[in-house]
């Protein structure tokens, strides 16, 4: 994965290096470097440092050097532990070429041993010094950059983009990509390359997407893009106006408190915003904008459709729903199966990116597959959806993110109006995903006559009614978990989650997040599986959380589980809803919320649950919003 950043103009590199690389840390942030062809010597400077790019800054803003070719690379580690030898940028024996890479060059080892046998020192464990030293033997063996670089990229395997830079070519900026992205900014005698265009997204609207198995020369003043096999291609510049907004905290201590509060409006947004559609034709969804609620037509228009390329015919002939996801939105994704086979009564299959590539295909015309992504830029999810559009079915990307690889190249998509969403555990953008696909199934259901424009709108209803109860729940308990619950519940090593039904899928969205953030051990399961196996584990080192439901008969067999905690000592946390007293009364801890639609039910213990979590963590002082190890956009399979 991993995020990079370069620079090549009249202008001085370092900055704007270092503004890209902040704005791309979500990307990764176990180390960081910057590297320049320094304009007093002409020779590469450089510094790196293991952190994200706060420590580099500090070390860096010490010294003087820079110039006006540079890169930085912020790195999230997969050969190598996080120091600074495996920090990039890295370079060949000479030092006369330096790289900064992202994605894995798969296979390295066998080209690592061999270049070792012939005599190349290496000062990293890392696949990606592997290119710097293959390209410095490369190099000389070939009359110009560009055959050098048809050779270098055939010898290589995996998914990767990287950045060159060659001392001895100071006007010269060479980018590889191989699905990995890689963006160029075309500025006025200037260019700029990233991983993201955010990353400069205020230098220039101009903007060249890197096609798929291409390389580029790139100059201060002109691009040279070639296929793999060194046929030149023709270059794109589109205009892309979205802006790097700067977040600001507000008064919160961390972003993902203020985007647990954030929810209520995030869902209210993209409801509204799905309401008025039929005033929007085509992707350029920014300009709708206030007056969202308060539309109260119960005329559904057909832009929906066309938005995502789906025919009266397709819709009416569907017979199966897939969603393909992983982390949270695979999450999202379980709860929405609910919503799917409940509401529209289609058979619903939910994958995991990561395994869908590797499982048997079978293509059929009459399904759709929708893409569940925040960031629309996860590797294995990526990679799914080419598979599937491969055999030229109708795939959908649902994330937060317009500009993203999936709303590319997907045949349609479903925008949410979440806004950015920065600490890297996943928030209003599940809530928002949650209710998005509750919107999505009631509007197919609709169209295929299941239900009625009046359901219809009372679904909508439901919806803000949820994103109420979402954040007055919060309010509901929140002195007992500052004061009191948080820091009983932060002295526990291990947690078991249960749910049943719609609330087992939100159950693991729960461990997930306790996880991930405050690093103590969670387990989830079905909470009927309990009596197979898992419950040898309960003991009193050990709290169970049981998520209720509102569908009656799963409801009565989810008081069976917690009887059985209670026989055998158990503590049991419980979450359940207004009038469950024969659950609450079961509780060590009883964490009640007014009533909703049942299928809403996980929407609306969503920023209870993630307050608790929260809290949790904050006693513990983990680093909230970039807990060690994770990144918010895994763009490696
Ligand atoms: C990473 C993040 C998770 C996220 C997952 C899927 O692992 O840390 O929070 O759920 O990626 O990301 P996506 O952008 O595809 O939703």
């Amino acid at each position: 994965m991993c995020g990079i950043v370069g620079y090549i103009g009249d202008k001085r590199c370092r900055q704007n290096v270092f503004q890209g690389l902040t704005r791309l840390e979500y990307r990764g942030y176990d180390s960081a470097g910057f590297v320049c062809i320094d304009s007093n010597h002409n020779h590469f400077a450089f510094h790196k440092e293991a952190g994200g790019v706060d420590p580099l800054a500090r070390v860096i803003n010490e010294t003087k050097f820079d110039g006006t070719i540079g890169m930085g690379h912020t790195r999230w580690a997969t050969h190598g532990v996080v120091d600074q030898a495996n920090s990039h940028p890295h370079f060949n024996c000479k030092k006369s070429i330096a790289i900064v890479h992202n994605g894995i060059i798969e296979g390295y080892e066998h080209l690592r041993e061999k270049l070792i046998n012939e005599g190349h020192e290496f000062y990293s464990t890392t696949d990606t010094e592997v290119i710097a030293h293959l390209f410095g033997t490369i190099l000389p063996q070939h009359d110009t950059i560009k055959n050098a670089l048809i050779e270098l990229v055939s010898q290589l395997h995996g998914a990767f983009s990287f950045v060159l830079i060659l001392e001895d070519h100071p006007d010269q900026l060479i980018l590889v990509r191989h699905r990995s992205p890689l963006v160029i900014g075309v500025g006025n005698n200037e260019m700029f390359v990233a991983s993201d265009f955010l990353a400069f997204s205020d230098k220039t609207d101009n903007i060249v997407f890197m096609p798929d198995d291409s390389f580029a020369i790139l100059r201060k003043d002109g691009i040279e893009l070639y296929s793999f096999d060194g046929k030149p291609l023709e270059i794109t510049t589109e205009i892309i106006e979205a802006k790097f907004i700067d977040i600001d905290k507000q008064q919160f201590e961390h972003y993902m408190l203020k985007e647990i509060y954030d929810q209520k409006r995030s869902i209210t947004r993209t409801v509204s915003f799905y309401r008025v559609m039929g005033s929007c034709t085509d992707r350029a969804f920014s300009q709708i904008s206030a007056s969202f609620n308060n539309h109260k037509s119960t005329e559904y228009s057909d832009s929906i459709w066309r938005q995502l390329s789906l025919s009266k015919a397709q819709i009416n002939s569907l017979t199966q729903i897939n969603l393909v996801a992983a982390g949270s939105s695979w999450h999202a994704a379980r709860i929405a199966q609910f919503f799917f086979e409940t509401i529209c009564k289609i058979p619903t299959r939910i994958h995991l990116s990561s395994e869908f590539r590797y499982m048997p295909f079978f293509a059929d015309k009459n399904s759709i597959f929708i893409m569940v992504s925040q960031s629309g830029e996860t590797a294995d999810t990526l990679e799914a959806l080419r598979l599937i559009n491969s055999f030229e079915i109708s795939t959908i990307a649902l994330t937060n993110v317009p500009t993203s690889s999936m709303v590319r190249e997907a045949s349609g998509f479903l925008p949410m109006q979440a806004g950015p969403e920065i600490s890297v555990a996943s928030t209003k953008a599940f809530s928002t995903q949650v209710a998005t696909l509750y919107w999505f199934a009631n509007r197919l259901a609709l169209e295929r006559g299941d239900i009625t424009p009046e359901q219809m709108h009372e679904a909508e209803e439901d919806l803000f009614i949820a994103a109420e109860v979402l954040e007055a729940a919060i309010e509901i308990h929140k002195l007992r978990i500052t004061q009191e619950l948080a820091k009983k519940y932060a002295q526990y090593d291990r947690f078991i989650f249960l749910g049943r039904h719609i609330s087992y899928p939100f159950a693991m969205e729960a461990a997930l997040k306790l996880k991930e953030i405050s690093y103590i051990f969670a387990q989830c399961y079905p909470a009927g599986e309990l009596k197979h196996g898992p419950i040898a584990l309960i003991d009193d080192k050990t709290p169970i959380v049981i998520f209720s439901v509102l569908d009656d008969l799963i409801y009565r067999k989810i008081i069976s589980n917690a009887h059985e905690v209670k026989a055998r000592n158990g503590h049991l946390i419980v979450f359940a809803f207004e009038g469950q007293d024969d659950l609450i009364k079961l509780a060590d801890c009883a964490f009640v919320i007014p009533k909703i639609t049942p299928l809403l039910a996980p929407l609306a213990m969503t920023g209870l649950m993630q307050f608790f979590v929260y809290h949790i963590t904050r006693e513990l002082d983990r680093p909230i919003d970039k807990p060690r190890h994770l990144a918010k956009s895994v763009t490696v399979e």
